[in-house]
């Protein structure tokens, strides 16, 4: 069942490369699928499909093809998002193939990453393959291109965050280069702006106290014992 709140769910998915030896359930991999199902996607169309590859040969054989990202074949299954380009075409012409199909592929990728995570399971979104091969491997037609394979299983490894940029730097307000000077205020957490202050010697507290919500002022109440009085 999955149990964890969204957001810590997002925080703490780790792309996954490393993998026990055991199987994964068919209930946790058709629950992976819903979410991929249920994703948004332009207008609707829906213009994809997931094929899910239990087979060892060709989890090696697309292991090899995905420039021989040869780890990934110890996950016991692969999900191979592929998008429906004559759905997309249809609706969108230019603008549906090239962009919307992506789009509403990245969609279903991130659901079903985020659904296999809250499932105790691991996962790693795959990019890098030779789509003519992966093609001839799962019969996928002309029409349909494969744009990810996320490997899935149980995780053997625990790795560490990799760093992200700063919501400053990839933030902008209001038009195009604008930065965000203090994002703390603007995403009311007034615990950073009063951590801040307080480092810098300023007795933000008194002045700004009044002002706080009441989980800001818990939060302050926690920087001062922690910084002292
Ligand atoms: C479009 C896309 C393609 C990716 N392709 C690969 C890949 O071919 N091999 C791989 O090991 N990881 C691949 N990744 C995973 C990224 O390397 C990973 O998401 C990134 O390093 C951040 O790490 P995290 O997922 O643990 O937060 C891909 C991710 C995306 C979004």
């Amino acid at each position: 069942m999955v149990n964890m709140e969204v957001f810590e769910c997002i925080i703490t998915r780790r792309s996954i490369r490393n993998y026990l030896d055991i199987p994964v359930e068919w209930d946790k991999v058709g629950t992976i699928l819903e979410a991929g199902r249920l994703a948004p996607s332009s207008g609707n169309i829906q213009d994809y499909n997931f094929i899910v590859v239990q087979d060892e040969e060709k989890r090696k054989a697309i292991a090899e093809a995905s420039l021989r990202q040869h780890w990934m074949s110890k996950a016991p299954v692969y999900i191979v998002v592929c998008a429906d380009l004559k759905k997309s075409e249809r609706l969108y012409g230019v603008r549906g193939n090239r962009l919307y199909s992506i789009q509403n592929c990245a969609a279903a990728i991130e659901n079903m990453l985020l659904t296999a995570h809250s499932l105790d399971l691991g996962a790693c979104w795959v990019g890098a393959f030779d789509e003519n091969v992966v093609s001839r491997v799962l019969n996928i037609p002309d029409y349909a291109r494969p744009q990810a394979i996320i490997t899935i299983g149980y995780s053997d490894e625990n790795p560490k965050a990799p760093q992200r940029f700063p919501l400053t730097t990839v933030t902008f307000l209001e038009k195009y280069g604008n930065r965000i000077k203090d994002m703390p205020a603007v995403m009311h957490d007034y615990s950073l702006v009063m951590e801040r202050n307080l480092k810098q010697g300023k007795s933000a507290l008194g002045k700004t106290g009044s002002l706080l919500t009441e989980k800001g002022k818990e939060l302050a109440k926690k920087i001062k014992e922690k910084f002292g009085k």
